[in-house]
């Protein structure tokens, strides 16, 4: 598993601004999703023990699964997201395997690697192809039965507008913004349960909450792509 934060052109800056810079997250990050006691409830009835934290941001979640048991991994292509994270670690004395690594590359571990993935506000950060190959690669590193967690918007969130933001639609669902905080990114808006459910070929829904601005969906990787 190689530590991208070691190679030259990791193209992270983004991300960066918007933690450490603006301040952008900071009511967000002091709390965890409204939903990760019920997820963690569900891991532990069904004998979950490695878990991959992915884009874990600054380790709001990362510290929680490590210090409820769990045996977690995680990766942001943020270095400075990171090095907080691992921060949050040490200082609580925890221990788990974080690496600065983008999610467009197929992941840094072996297929059924995982039992659980827990996807808070992450991957959707793109284009839908994109989407997509990220989705593969987290069936790929879980093991069949396996569980993924992934929250995020839907269009009715207004939020990432705020702070002198301008987007262009670029494909539908799709935006671009051209300015602000997050100049040059890419955020894909859920119109739809069915556009995630047509995404998520290989997996069953097993909860999905679709109301107000944020999707949570837990699922289980099935064993044939269906
Ligand atoms: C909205 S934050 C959520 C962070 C964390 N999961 C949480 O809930 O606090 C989205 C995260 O995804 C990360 N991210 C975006 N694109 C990525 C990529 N291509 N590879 C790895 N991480 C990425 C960002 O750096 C950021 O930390």
């Amino acid at each position: 598993m190689k530590d991208e934060s070691k190679r030259p052109g990791v193209k992270n800056k983004v991300f960066d601004r918007a933690y450490f810079i603006s301040g952008y997250y900071s009511d967000t990050l002091n709390r965890p999703s409204r939903k990760y006691a019920k997820t963690v409830d569900f891991f532990r009835k069904h004998n979950v023990i490695k878990v991959l934290d992915l884009g874990c941001g600054v380790g709001r979640h990362t510290v929680l699964l490590a210090r409820d048991g769990f045996e977690v991994y995680g990766f942001d292509y943020s270095p400075s997201a990171v090095k907080e994270t691992k921060k949050l670690l040490r200082n609580s004395s925890l221990d788990a395997k974080i690496l600065v690594y983008n999610m467009d590359k197929r992941f840094p571990y072996k297929d059924s690697f995982f039992d659980a993935v827990f996807a808070s506000r992450t991957i959707y950060q793109t284009k839908i192809d994109r989407i997509k190959k990220r989705l593969s690669e987290v069936r790929r590193v879980l093991k069949d039965g396996g569980y993924l967690y992934w929250e995020g918007p839907t269009y009715k969130a207004t939020y990432y507008s705020a702070k002198g933001e301008k987007r262009i639609e670029i494909e539908p669902g799709t935006t671009l913004s051209i300015g602000g905080v997050f100049a040059d990114t890419y955020y894909h808006r859920f119109r739809s349960k069915e556009e995630l459910r047509t995404l998520l070929t290989g997996f069953k829904i097993l909860r999905f909450d679709f109301r107000g601005r944020t999707y949570k969906l837990l699922c289980q990787k099935t064993a044939e792509v269906e």
